[in-house]
């Protein structure tokens, strides 16, 4: 556990990053940067040990201030558009989020790296891209097919490099399908369940992307931060890239079907066209992750009963 430390928060205000920064509030110092493009400040606790800055990660003025006047010993960096169709859409602007603000923190730490523990850059799964083999251990192929994927596996990469040649404390994660709480429903790249959620909410017409048979290894907010916490901790984990899943798989089609019973709802479903650099099958091996201690609490069913109960409290 992270206790009495100087943790900074990129993308603080969003789904994975307030999530972690609730949990660490109350035994550590926590600063937060968001520009709120999907974030929402809303989703931190009130707490004196918060700092929350409203400001972008690509501006080096900023970043360069905030380094100068903190010394942290852990950094999340989750700041992302993290949205595969965004970056088919936006290449280079996605890109500057994306990689440049990696690199420039990385930079930044090689200049003057203080008392860092670790800097976690937050990758994706997206990296594995469509290459069959299930399911997916570090070592699986990686055949990036979008700018998102592309800038999270430079990231990844970039940072690994800075703690081989630089000596800069540096891990990664791989997150798979990650849901729970304080997702943002409103936005059309969020994450499926997030969105199943709020139209069963609202009552309103899901679209499913493709026949609804793809399936994913959905994994729940509190595994993540159970992930999170134990690889910004371990020393095994330094220079090391780690998946973040459960290692079970689920289709859309039985998610839809469990969410709608369990709530006792029934929902107008369309099927649409898949989209542009959806993958059809995803899958994580989560054995080395489980060599530094990790062990997932949730499976699909106990999250999502979670997650709907604080849903439809
Ligand atoms: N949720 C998942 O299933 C999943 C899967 C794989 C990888 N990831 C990665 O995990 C990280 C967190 O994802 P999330 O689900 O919490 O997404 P999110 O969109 O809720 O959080 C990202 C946060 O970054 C902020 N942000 C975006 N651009 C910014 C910028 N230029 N400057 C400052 N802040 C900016 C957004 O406002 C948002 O609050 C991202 O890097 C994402 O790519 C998430």
């Amino acid at each position: 556990m992270i206790k009495k430390n100087n943790v900074l928060i990129t993308g603080g205000a969003g789904f994975i990053g307030s999530s972690l920064a609730n949990v660490l509030l109350p035994q550590n110092k926590v600063t937060v940067i968001d520009n709120l493009s999907m974030g929402d400040f809303n989703n931190l606790q009130e707490s004196a040990n918060l700092t929350k800055i409203l400001g972008d990660v690509t501006d080096k003025k900023l970043l360069t201030k905030v380094f100068e006047e903190n010394d942290f010993d852990y950094i999340f960096h989750l700041a992302a558009i993290a949205s595969v169709a965004d970056s088919v859409a936006r290449p280079y602007e996605t890109h500057q989020v994306n990689f440049d603000s990696t690199m420039m923190i990385l930079e930044i730490l090689r200049q003057n790296k203080k008392s860092l523990k670790r800097f976690v850059f937050s990758s994706s799964a997206a990296v594995y891209g469509d290459e069959p083999t299930l399911p997916k251990t570090e070592e699986s192929t990686i055949r990036p097919l979008t700018p998102y994927a592309i800038d999270k596996f430079a990231s990844e990469k970039m940072a690994m490099i800075y703690y081989n040649l630089y000596d800069i404390p540096a891990s990664a994660t791989r997150f798979f399908n990650v849901y729970g709480p304080n997702q943002n429903p409103n936005s059309p790249y969020s994450g499926f369940i997030s969105i199943l959620v709020n139209r069963l909410r609202e009552n309103t017409e899901l679209t499913i992307f493709g026949d609804g048979e793809q399936s994913r290894d959905f994994v729940y907010i509190e595994d993540v931060i159970q992930a999170l916490l134990l690889i910004a901790t371990s020393n095994q984990s330094l220079g090391e890239v780690y998946n973040v899943g459960t290692g079970i798989k689920n289709t859309i089609n039985d998610l839809t079907k469990f969410a709608q019973k369990f709530t006792d709802k029934e929902l107008s479903i369309k099927y649409d066209a898949a989209r542009q650099g959806d993958i059809k099958d995803s899958l994580s091996d989560v054995s080395k992750l489980e060599s530094i201690g990790y062990k997932p609490n949730y499976d699909l069913a106990n999250g999502m009963k979670k997650y709907l109960n604080y849903e439809f409290k």
